[in-house]
């Protein structure tokens, strides 16, 4: 996570110029240094001057992107066009398989946006597909790039806080009905999922990347409560890791828009970790067994690592990180924090989820077969009081 100007510029794309697309222009935006934004791609013309007016870039960052980037309909024309080295991938997820396989086959590396997926089959084929043709997946699994996890990551592999005995994770990530009526695809099993898929997904990754560990096998529950869509706003969950720790998951979408949580739990033998996001505000606690809390010792390691304004930088925008990261994966030739690894065994555990609710059973992870979502459709999420 170098943040020191580089010699070698490397090519960058964006697919897709819809919401999330905003904190990827803007990561790109402060990485001219390193990365030129050649190209920006939508089937809708208008999205590209959207996008650019709705991230709200000023003077030098403005006119640097203008004078570098083209406009596209259509990406395999921007791919034999620009023959870009970094691909951000932030179309609908029904789309993403295809979309990625298209750029990793055209030589790009990419940036895709979570999940990676809708299938646990194709996303192992695109990991597999980068690995045979030496091209870097980096997820935007945005919770591994918060500030500290990668230390308390690192501190978990080395022993530091001991055997972990249990962790829960909660993402209560509201939305109105409106969100779900603003693009077809929201809240549909085949191309988005419920509140697990979209919202939570990269948050069971992030409980996996700070035990160091894998799923093993889960058992959960679903429904519809309040929100108009034909997926899940409310799953409730167990997960049995690698590591023999449980954790209990919450996902939902049901809750109020303006009050955002995502909150992480693990209680350890020598640290109880609580990392917490709430209405856009980080909290941290690392409490020992005598009550001290540690977190400050982290922040200090973490800004003489990587200094202040890259801290600064991260806690705003996440996707700055990533976009560093994977700058640094592709130009030193290693894996990406959040690599393809993490991408498809997170899908993993989420089809596994619902796999377990259908069948009304545990359900052994990683899968041993495809587990088509569009199963999903049969299940019944509206219960009525008396169910
Ligand atoms: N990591 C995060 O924090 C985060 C946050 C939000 C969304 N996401 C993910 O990002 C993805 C996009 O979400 P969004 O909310 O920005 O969606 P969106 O609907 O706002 O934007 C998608 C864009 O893709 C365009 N598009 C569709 N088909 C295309 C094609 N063939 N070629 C080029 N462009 C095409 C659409 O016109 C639209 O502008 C989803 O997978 C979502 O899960 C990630």
């Amino acid at each position: 996570m170098s943040t020191k100007p580089q010699e070698n510029k490397l090519k960058a794309a964006i697919i897709g110029c819809g919401r999330v697309s905003i904190k990827h222009i803007k990561a790109l935006s402060k990485l001219s240094d390193r990365i030129t934004l050649c190209a920006l791609v939508d089937t809708n013309p208008d999205a590209p001057s959207h996008l650019l007016s709705g991230a709200k870039l000023k003077g030098k960052k403005l006119s640097e992107i203008k004078s570098t980037m083209k406009s596209y309909l259509n990406y395999q024309d921007m791919l034999s066009d620009i023959h870009p080295d970094i691909v951000a991938i932030t179309v609908p997820s029904g789309m993403h398989y295809q979309v990625a396989k298209d750029c990793l086959l055209a030589g790009a590396n990419i940036l895709l946006e979570k999940p990676m997926t809708m299938s646990n089959t194709l996303s192992k084929e695109l990991y597999e597909l980068a690995e045979s043709q030496g091209r870097k997946i980096a997820l935007g699994h945005i919770y591994r790039y918060f500030p500290i996890v990668n230390l308390l990551h690192e501190d978990m592999a080395a022993g530091t806080f001991g055997k972990v005995g249990h962790g829960s994770v909660i993402v209560r990530w509201g939305h109105e009905d409106e969100y779900y009526k603003q693009a077809a695809w929201r809240g549909t099993w085949k191309s988005d999922g419920g509140a697990l898929m979209n919202q939570t997904v990269h948050a069971l990754d992030l409980m996996c990347y700070l035990m160091n560990t894998e799923a093993v096998s889960v058992n959960g529950m679903i429904a519809n409560r309040f929100r108009e869509m034909e997926a899940e706003d409310t799953a409730l969950g167990v997960f049995t890791f690698g590591n023999g720790a449980l954790c209990q998951v919450e996902g939902t979408t049901a809750t109020f828009p303006n009050d955002h949580e995502a909150s992480f739990f693990i209680n350890a033998e020598k640290a109880c970790i609580r990392i917490a996001l709430r209405k856009g505000k980080p909290s941290y606690s690392i409490n020992n067994a005598k009550g001290k809390n540690l977190a400050f010792k982290y922040l200090r390691k973490y800004i003489k690592r990587y200094g202040l304004s890259y801290l600064i930088a991260v806690a705003k925008n996440p996707h700055y990180g990533i976009y560093c990261d994977l700058y640094q994966a592709i130009t030193e030739k290693k894996q990406p924090i959040a690599d393809g690894r993490s991408g498809y065994l997170s899908v993993d555990m989420v089809l596994g989820f619902y796999k377990s609710v259908l069948l009304k059973t545990e359900t052994n992870l990683p899968l041993q077969e495809e587990f088509n979502i569009e199963d999903m459709k049969s299940y019944p999420l509206h219960r009525s009081g008396k169910d």
